[in-house]
């Protein structure tokens, strides 16, 4: 009985390690709510403002998205940027950069 248990908990906790790491870093379902803007492939225009997201490097990334969440960066749209970040980690948009400069 001890074995088993030992056993079960060895694998619950190898799925919360691999599920939080899934949750962490995973750039491409973090960018999935942002498609309806800057399209699939980051080649649209977003909202016509802008620029297209594809072709632009991580770090250009990374830098875009923590100036909109500290308030430093943008254009006159930069509000609705603003509102997308808010709720995003450091780990979050460096997924999300990293990902996006994939396209
Ligand atoms: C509601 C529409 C909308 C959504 C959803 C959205 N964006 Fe944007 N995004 C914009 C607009 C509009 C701009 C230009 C803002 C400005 O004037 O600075 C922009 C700009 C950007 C830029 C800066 C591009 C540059 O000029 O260097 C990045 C990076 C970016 N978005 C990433 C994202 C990511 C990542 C997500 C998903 C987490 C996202 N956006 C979701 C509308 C959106």
């Amino acid at each position: 009985m001890k074995r088993i248990l030992t056993i079960l908990s060895i694998c619950l906790l190898a799925a919360v390690f691999f599920a939080a790491q899934g949750l962490a870093a995973d750039g491409k379902s973090l960018y999935a709510r942002c498609t309806g803007c800057h399209g699939a492939d980051g080649s649209k225009k977003a909202l016509g403002s802008g620029e297209p997201l594809k072709g632009k490097s991580a770090a250009d990334l990374l830098k875009a998205l923590e100036g909109y969440k500290a308030g430093t960066f943008g254009g006159a749209k930069k509000a609705m940027m603003e509102a997308q970040v808010k709720g995003l980690s450091p780990e979050d948009m460096k997924a999300l950069a990293d990902y996006i400069a994939g396209f």
